[in-house]
C-alpha cells in the first residue's frame, strides 16, 4: 500500500512563477516535505530540469522519495538542515542554480504524526524536533526552564501576550507530559476561549521555533543563498508567522540596498554592494479561492528576489 499524501503545497502556481521555472532549470527545495512543490517545478522544467531537495526530517525525505520515484536522476536528496544549504549543494556538485525554494514551518505530515507532538489535539509525547538527531525537546523546554525563561520564549517566539500567565500556569502543573495536556493548561490560563484559533497554537509556534532554533537557521541559509544563485537565479521565501516574515524582508531589503549604513549617518561608508533584486517590494498572498481550500495556506506570505 502506497503512503498517504496530505501536504497540500501552497501558492504553487506563485511559486513557479516567482522561480521563472524553466526547462533544463537546476533548483533547490530546501524545504523538501512531502515533495509537492518539487514535483511542480519538475514538471515545468521538463525536459531536463533538476531538484535539489533538502530536508531536517527523515521521515519527509523517505515520503518525498517514494512520491517522486518516477523522476528519477531529476531529484536528488538530502537528508540535512537547511543551514548546510551551501556545503550541501557544493557536495553535490550542484551549484550554481536557477532558483532555491523555502516553503518555512510544517507539513501536515509532521501536524498529523502521533509521535512528534506538534499537534495539540492528541496526547502525544512533547517533542517538536524536526530531527531525532537535534537534542532538546519541547518536553525539556516546558519542565526545565524557569518561569522567566518559558515566558521569554512564548513571548518572543509565540508573540502570546499572556505570555506570563502561561508560564506561570506551565510552572504549576509540571511535569507536563503529552501534548494535549500542555494545551489544556495553556487554554486555561490564556483567556482567549472564543478566539478562531486555538489558544495554545501561539505557545506552540514558540516552543517548535525554540527546539529547532528555527529563526536562526533561517538567517543561516538566506546568507548562504545569495552564493548558491547564478545570475538572475530567483530566491523564493514563503514564510508563515510575522517573525519570519520579518528576517525574510529584512534579508531582502538590506541585500538588494546601495547602503546599508545606519540611517543616522550622514555619508555612506558602507561600500555595500547590492546582490539581490526585490522582483516586488510586497508580499504575495494566497488567492481566496486557494484559502478557501486550503485553510492552511491563510497565513502564507511569498517573497522573491533575484540574483544581480
Ligand atoms: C511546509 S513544509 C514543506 C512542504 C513542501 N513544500 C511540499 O510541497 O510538500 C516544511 C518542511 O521544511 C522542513 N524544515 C523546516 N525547517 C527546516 C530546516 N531548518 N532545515 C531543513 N528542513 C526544514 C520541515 O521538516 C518540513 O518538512
Amino acid at each position: 500500500m502506497g503512503l498517504e499524501l496530505h501536504h497540500t503545497p501552497v501558492m504553487v502556481p506563485e511559486v513557479l512563477e516567482g522561480l521563472a521555472v524553466q526547462p533544463g532549470g537546476r533548483y533547490i527545495d530546501a524545504t523538501l516535505g512531502e515533495g509537492g512543490h518539487t514535483e511542480a517545478i519538475l514538471r515545468a522544467s521538463f525536459p531536463g530540469g533538476q531538484v535539489l531537495g533538502l530536508d531536517a526530517d527523515p521521515e519527509a525525505v523517505s515520503v518525498a522519495g517514494e512520491r517522486l520515484s518516477e523522476y528519477g536522476d531529476r531529484v536528488l536528496y538530502a537528508n540535512t538542515n537547511f543551514r548546510t544549504v551551501r556545503a550541501t549543494a557544493l557536495t553535490f556538485d550542484f551549484v550554481p542554480v536557477h532558483g532555491v525554494l523555502m516553503d518555512l514551518g510544517l507539513s501536515s505530515l509532521q501536524l498529523d504524526a502521533e509521535s512528534r507532538g506538534f499537534s495539540f489535539r492528541r496526547p502525544d509525547p512533547l517533542d517538536m524536533r524536526f530531527s531525532l538527531d537535534q537534542r532538546l525537546t519541547a518536553a525539556d523546554i516546558v519542565n526545565t526552564y524557569s518561569q522567566s525563561e518559558l515566558a521569554d520564549v512564548i513571548f518572543q517566539l509565540g508573540e502570546e501576550r499572556a505570555a506570563r500567565r502561561i508560564a506561570s500556569a506551565i510552572v504549576h502543573h509540571r511535569p507536563i507530559s503529552t501534548s494535549s495536556e500542555l494545551a489544556g493548561i495553556v487554554a486555561g490560563a490564556s483567556g482567549r476561549s472564543r478566539s478562531k484559533i486555538h489558544p495554545a497554537t501561539k505557545t506552540f509556534q514558540a516552543l517548535r521555533i525554540a527546539v529547532n532554533d528555527e529563526l536562526a537557521a533561517l538567517q543561516t541559509a538566506l546568507e548562504q543563498t545569495v552564493s548558491l544563485l547564478g545570475h538572475g537565479g530567483r530566491l523564493c521565501v514563503i514564510s508563515y508567522h510575522s517573525l519570519e516574515d520579518r528576517i525574510v524582508k529584512t534579508f531582502m531589503r538590506r541585500e538588494s540596498s546601495d547602503c546599508v549604513c545606519p540611517p543616522s549617518t550622514p555619508v555612506c561608508h558602507c561600500n555595500h554592494r547590492p546582490t539581490l533584486r526585490q522582483i516586488s517590494r510586497k508580499v504575495t498572498k494566497p488567492s481566496d479561492s486557494e484559502v478557501e481550500s486550503n485553510r492552511r495556506s491563510r497565513s502564507a506570505r511569498l517573497r522573491v528576489a533575484e540574483r544581480i
